[in-house]
Order: structure tokens, then sequence, then C-alpha cells
């Protein structure tokens, strides 16, 4: 299974350098028979590469935003790619019980999910991916993953399209659109612990990139209305997970620093909702358990460490 992948990839690398490049061609380069390039052709084509046979050999058409295993063979994690899934957590889940690191993403969820038990609209030409990862981190410090994950999805957007990004708590990617608040991207973190410690972490991943957005949430935007153009999300993935390694080699407290200097919550009178009610304060700061400090009207001093922030 593995060397079928790597042999597709290779052939997509030949046919990516050459404009016209002959099944013999290939063949004789990769060492392969012919009617294995053929075979390896169909199937990508079935995957969705746009792969033209000519008399003279094949051709590549380009396909901007084209996600699959290949496009994404160089990360340092294993991908799975799926066109539909119900949840990119569900299936991370599984692969974390078996032990496994990994990334897995799909075009388009049934039920993809959000925090708060809220669904999230998934239509193709979005990022939905969940992260998979065994760090070696107490439970106690699980909160500097949605942290982490916030920061390097601002970073690795901002990179990649040159636009300006916020982070609103607990772990929001927002755009401002003539000083409206759109929401980008959101995280969802789950852990399976055993005592202390955590035994796998599935970071929930989702960014509207060149996907419609649902009449029913108008607080939330695309890349795409954006910038007018199409993002290659291949290049946002790659770019998020290596800031995003980087990141978790930093120490705690620079990472609640770095959040508070790119977040809009700091320094604003927010209202907290959670379902035992709500809560409205000034936001001051973060704590080093990462609980988001409220001063209330009352001069009160409280710790949130869950719930909806909305900015007043
Ligand atoms: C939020 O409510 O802001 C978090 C949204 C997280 C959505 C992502 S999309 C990939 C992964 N699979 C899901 O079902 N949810 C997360």
């Amino acid at each position: 299974m593995k060397n079928y992948t790597s042999t597709k990839s290779k052939i997509l690398e030949l046919l990516k350098s050459h404009h016209i490049i002959s099944g013999e061609t290939i063949a004789k380069n990769l060492k392969i028979s012919r009617t294995a390039v053929w075979k390896h052709i169909k199937a990508l084509q079935k995957k969705g590469y746009n792969i033209q046979s000519t008399p003279k050999g094949y051709i590549l058409k380009n396909n901007h935003d084209l996600l699959t295993e290949e496009e994404l063979s160089d990360l340092p994690y294993k991908v799975y790619f799926f066109q539909k899934v119900t949840s990119t957590m569900d299936i991370a889940k599984d692969l974390g019980e078996k032990g496994e690191e990994a990334i897995v993403i799909a075009e388009t969820q049934t039920k993809g999910r959000g925090r708060m038990q809220r669904t999230w609209h998934s239509p193709s030409g979005g990022i939905w991916m969940s992260l998979l990862i065994r760090p070696s981190l107490s439970l106690k410090q699980a909160f500097l993953l949605t942290y982490i994950a916030s920061l390097a999805t601002a970073f690795a957007i901002e990179k990649i399209t040159n636009i300006k990004v916020y982070l609103k708590w607990p772990n929001d990617v927002i755009y401002k659109l003539n000083k409206e608040e759109k929401k980008l991207a959101g995280i969802l973190l789950e852990i399976k612990a055993e005592i202390d410690e955590i035994k796998y972490a599935v970071i929930g991943i989702g960014i509207n990139v060149n996907n419609e957005i649902s009449f029913l949430e108008p607080k939330a935007i695309s890349l795409k209305e954006i910038t007018g153009k199409i993002t290659q999300r291949k290049k946002i993935i790659k770019e998020l997970i290596f800031t995003f390694n980087k990141l978790l080699r930093e120490n705690p407290k620079e990472i609640l620093n770095l959040w508070k200097e790119k977040s809009l919550t700091i320094g604003r009178n927010v209202k907290i909702i959670h379902p035992e009610g709500e809560i409205e304060g000034l936001a001051l700061k973060l704590s080093e358990d990462g609980a988001l400090i409220l001063k209330t009207q009352q001069e009160k001093i409280l710790k949130i460490y869950s719930g909806d922030c909305i900015h007043l």
C-alpha cells in the first residue's frame, strides 16, 4: 500500500515537471511496467487529477486546489484523506485508539461538529482536518494545544494570503471587515487522558477557505470572499503544521504572550455565555493555567475556563 502511494507521488512529480510525458518514459524512469503506469494514472484520475491521455503522452492539467494524500506527502505525519466522512474527529479518535499519530482531512463532513455541541457546516472547498498527536503534556497543560493551534492557524493564513487576522477567546480566528468581526476558522480539542497524562489529543481545525458560507452563518467568512481568489489549501495546511510543531516546542509563557498579542479579547469588555449562565466584565489577561481573567463591574476577579465570548 505504502509503495503504491509513493509510486503515484513519483508519477505526479514527473507529470508536473513535464508538459507532456509518454507512458514509456514514466515506466522506464520508475522501473515499472507500462500497464502499471496506466493503472496508476487511472487511479490518479479517480482522485480528481485532470490527466489527459494524448497520442504523444500524458498531460496533467493544473487543478489549482486539489487535496489528496499525494499533495501532502511531505508532511511529518501520516495523512488520511477522505472525500466524505461524518467528522474527521471520529476517524482521528479511532486511529488514536490504535496508537497512531496522523492528520485526517476530508473534502466534506456530514456531521462536522463545533464547540458547545454546535454543528459545523463543512461543504467542499474548506479545510476540515483533525490533527492526532501524542504530546508529552500533562492534562493540566492540555489547554496550551488550543492556543497553539489557533496561533498556528492565524500565522499560516497570514503568511499564505497576506491578510491580517486576529484571535478571539477561546480559539476563533477572526477577520475584521469594516469593523465587523467575522469568523474565518475555529478549533475543537478532544483529549483522551489517563490519570494526569494525555494519551492522545485530537485537535480539530476548520478553516473557511474556498467553500461557500451558509446563509445560516452570517458571522462567518471565507478566504475566497476576502481575497476574491482561490487559495491553495495544501499551502495553508503545510504552513500550519510546520508552525504548530514549532510552537509546540516553545515555553508556555511565550505561547500565552503570542496569543495575547494577536487577540482582540484582552482589554475588551466581554460577555461570556456558558451553560450555567452569562457573565460580563473586562477581559484582563490569560492566567498561567489558560483561563481568561475577568473583572466584573462589582470589581470581582473571575477565572473563566470555557464558554462563548462576545466582544461588547
Ligand atoms: C468551533 O466551534 O469553532 C470549532 C470548529 C471545529 C471544526 C473542525 S472541522 C474539522 C474537525 N472535524 C469536526 O467535526 N470539527 C472540527
